[in-house]
């Protein structure tokens, strides 16, 4: 027997699942839907392991109604998915696609009759090809796109929808999508990302502000952000304070205060003063970024520590999502990132369920007023189906028991944090890592499609039901719902 003394979440905390669009849906080329960046990127040789793409992943655009009673069975109080702007609207601007439209509305028509409350996220990565050809998020024109696809999300999901999302971790979609080129659409240029890092929070500003003129002021407006939870190496050395303070800027300020205050932090343009003047900041951008958010997503897996640069180690190329010749850390040449302590992942992140709490009461400290939201938080190992036909993922219990207590700390503490999705509902494409990593609580078999609870659902399930956290050795096995 483990050690467990009995800890209880209130009622009315949401327990719920993540999944996006491009990793699990398929039907790439389906239903009209037009190519997104992330088809272009994961077709081209050498992007991705073993050259997976999206193609068909989990198949879930076929798939989706065994998906939903997978959620009903396990006791879900909500759904964190994401709407792929491609399959909606193919080129990003003009025609709307019915068939993709349709796709959704059953989607959440399914969800709400099985009780289960949709959180949708507009962005997850997956930008319409023809956008990118147009300069992609460097761009200020594709903030503008993406407001007007959100309106008419807004007008055709309504008030059906309980959390609009506008963007998942904007920093992923900036830094490595224009900066490192480790995701989607490649490219490797500095400028190009502060570009992109401005026009992903004005577009937020704007979807958001569209999204209220539709359904009203009331209606929950977020976006998810996965805040680098970061430590320096001797704080008593004034060169890794500096370090901690550029990568904390790039990283989390230049998102947090915009969104929050209506301001960019002026160091994190002092710091990037010779790669730009940030002159494609307009007058008045920074008001359109400031609306309110009912509730803040926060995404988080591990942490990581920094140190000042020591002689020709600047520029570190360490981004957490594997190894690439360029840095996502922009004007962060004098930073050096020091390897954490395990254990780790299958990502290789390292597995530090005190940076969940220290995220979450730092968030509160620096903003009392915001409610927050676990809105990914889960972990990769390397699976096996047993004999008796059952995926025993003993790490990844252990992974998400010890990440719930730490939010459960958090609470304690005082930290008004509503909900936790586990990342993911199903294995799905890790994006570079393809089908290589798997997240799922349940288990695909990419030949079969076939899913499987991992005993990691089967824990959940109880937690979700009772509220109450189980031990990690509790996982009580009932019958799983099957296709058809
Ligand atoms: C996050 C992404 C999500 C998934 C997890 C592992 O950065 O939002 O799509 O890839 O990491």
């Amino acid at each position: 027997m483990s050690k467990h003394t009995t800890r209880t979440f209130p009622s009315d905390f949401t327990w719920g699942s993540a999944t996006a669009a491009y990793q699990i849906e398929g039907a790439a080329r389906e239903g009209g839907r037009g190519p997104s960046i992330w088809d272009t990127y994961s077709h081209t040789p050498g992007r991705t392991l073993n050259g997976d793409t999206g193609d068909v992943a989990d198949d879930h655009y076929h798939r989706w109604q065994e998906d939903i009673a997978h959620m009903k069975e396990l006791v879900l109080d909500a759904y964190r998915f994401s709407i792929s702007w491609p399959r909606v609207q193919p080129g990003g601007r003009g025609e709307f696609n019915p068939e993709g439209i349709a796709f959704y509305q059953q989607l959440v028509a399914g969800l709400l009759e099985a009780g289960i409350k949709p959180v949708v996220t507009l962005y997850h990565w997956d930008l319409p090809q023809e956008l990118e050809d147009e300069g992609g998020w460097t761009n200020r024109e594709t903030a503008y796109l993406f407001a007007e696809y959100a309106r008419k999300m807004a007008q055709e999901l309504g008030s059906d929808i309980d959390v609009w999302t506008t963007l998942n971790e904007p920093w992923c979609s900036a830094y490595l999508g224009y900066a490192s080129g480790v995701h989607a659409p490649g490219r490797t240029e500095p400028l190009a990302a502060l570009q992109a890092v401005h026009h992903l929070n004005l577009a937020h500003g704007l979807a958001g502000r569209a999204i209220r003129e539709v359904l009203g002021e009331s209606t929950k407006v977020s976006i998810t952000l996965n805040l680098h939870v970061t430590r320096m190496l001797d704080p008593e050395n004034a060169g890794d304070r500096d370090a901690l303070r550029r990568i904390d800027g790039v990283a989390n300020r230049v998102f947090l205060q915009p969104l929050l205050e209506g301001a960019y932090p002026a160091d994190v343009m002092q710091d990037t003063a010779g790669i730009t003047d940030w002159s494609f900041v307009l007058e008045g951008d920074t008001d359109l970024i400031h609306i309110p958010l009912d509730v803040l997503g926060v995404n988080y897996y591990s942490t990581g520590m920094v140190r000042e640069a020591t002689e020709g180690q600047g520029g570190s190329d360490n981004d957490g999502h594997g190894n690439s010749s360029h840095s996502p850390w922009v004007g962060s040449e004098h930073v050096e990132w020091v390897k954490m302590p395990g254990p780790y992942t299958a990502m290789g992140w390292n597995i530090d369920p005190a940076g969940m709490t220290e995220l979450l009461v730092s968030l509160r400290d620096s903003y009392p007023q915001q409610p927050l939201m676990v809105t990914e938080n889960g972990a990769a190992f390397y699976d096996t189906v047993t004999d008796d036909g059952r995926v025993h993922d003993v790490e990844r219990v252990a992974y998400l028991h010890d990440h719930i207590a730490a939010v459960l700390d958090a609470r304690e503490a005082g930290v008004d944090v509503r909900g936790y999705f586990a990342w993911s509902l199903l294995d799905n494409f890790e994006w570079g890592w393809g089908y290589d990593r798997r997240f799922g609580i349940i288990r695909v078999d990419y030949e079969t499609l076939e899913r499987i609870w991992k005993d990691s659902a089967f824990w959940y399930r109880t937690l979700a039901r009772t509220n109450v956290l189980p031990a990690p050795d509790a996982v009580e096995y009932v019958e799983q719902p099957t296709a058809g």
